[in-house]
């Protein structure tokens, strides 16, 4: 089996905890595609289900495919979000932002009852940190915030350096709400609680990747079949 099957796979399992019902997140990334491709597949033959997408290309998708949409607005408790990531630590703690929807992610997370992170097995990882991460940033005064992560993060033992994604043509890569993505490079990060908590002190930081305390379960899909790992 392939990386795309065993995402695939993964995401077949979460569906498994999709009730009739049930107020849903939609994740953004390859992973979380699968899932909305097969939770379309279950509405249309009638599962009842309304879901919040956490970016502009998942709206697309779900759109595209019939499912039933509401807003966090008129929908401010949902019962399960389900999303990929691109590192997952053993005690569920994450990194994403990869795609560049980490704000819209965390904060359907955060309105969720549940998170269940699905991924194949080379997401998981014994500590986080060599995928960079994701902090999104205003982009007025870009420059000064990016130097204020980057004594942050060294503070903290990391050694940097944190860049500006761009976009293929050389531009800043712009999210859904606007704002630019510092990608730090960070290789070890031996404390995720202190970092988290450093980097919201940091003016012009709208939000970071790590994601803590929030993915309940972990569906991992590899060549040895499919697993569950659950916080303790
Ligand atoms: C989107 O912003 C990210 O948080 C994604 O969930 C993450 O990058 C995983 O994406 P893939 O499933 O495509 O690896």
């Amino acid at each position: 089996m392939d990386v795309e099957t065993h995402k695939r796979a993964a995401a077949a399992r979460a569906l498994e905890f999709v009730r009739p019902g049930m107020r849903l997140g939609l994740g953004t990334g390859s992973t979380a595609a699968f899932f909305v491709e097969l939770l379309a597949e279950r509405a249309r033959t009638g599962l009842d289900i309304v879901a919040v997408p956490t970016s502009e290309a998942t709206r697309t998708q779900a759109e595209r495919l019939g499912i039933a949409l509401t807003t966090l607005d008129q929908t401010p408790e949902l019962d399960l979000t389900v999303d990929g990531a691109d590192e997952i630590a053993p005690d569920l703690t994450l990194i994403k932002g990869g795609g560049g929807a980490l704000l819209r992610e965390k904060i359907v997370a955060s309105a969720s009852a549940n998170m269940i992170v699905i991924a194949d097995e080379s997401k998981w990882v014994s500590l986080l940190g060599r995928f960079p991460l994701p902090i999104e940033i205003a982009p007025f005064g870009a420059t000064v915030t990016s130097r204020a992560v980057e004594e942050a993060v060294v503070e903290l033992g990391c050694p940097g350096p944190v860049r500006v994604r761009k976009t293929r043509d050389g531009h800043a890569f712009v999210t859904d709400g606007g704002h630019w993505l510092l990608d730090a490079q960070l290789q070890r990060i031996a404390a995720p609680h202190a970092l988290a908590t450093r980097l919201c002190t940091i003016p012009g930081v709208v939000e970071h990747g790590l994601f803590i305390g929030l993915a309940r379960i972990a569906i991992l899909a590899g060549a040895d079949g499919v697993r569950l790992v659950e916080r303790t």
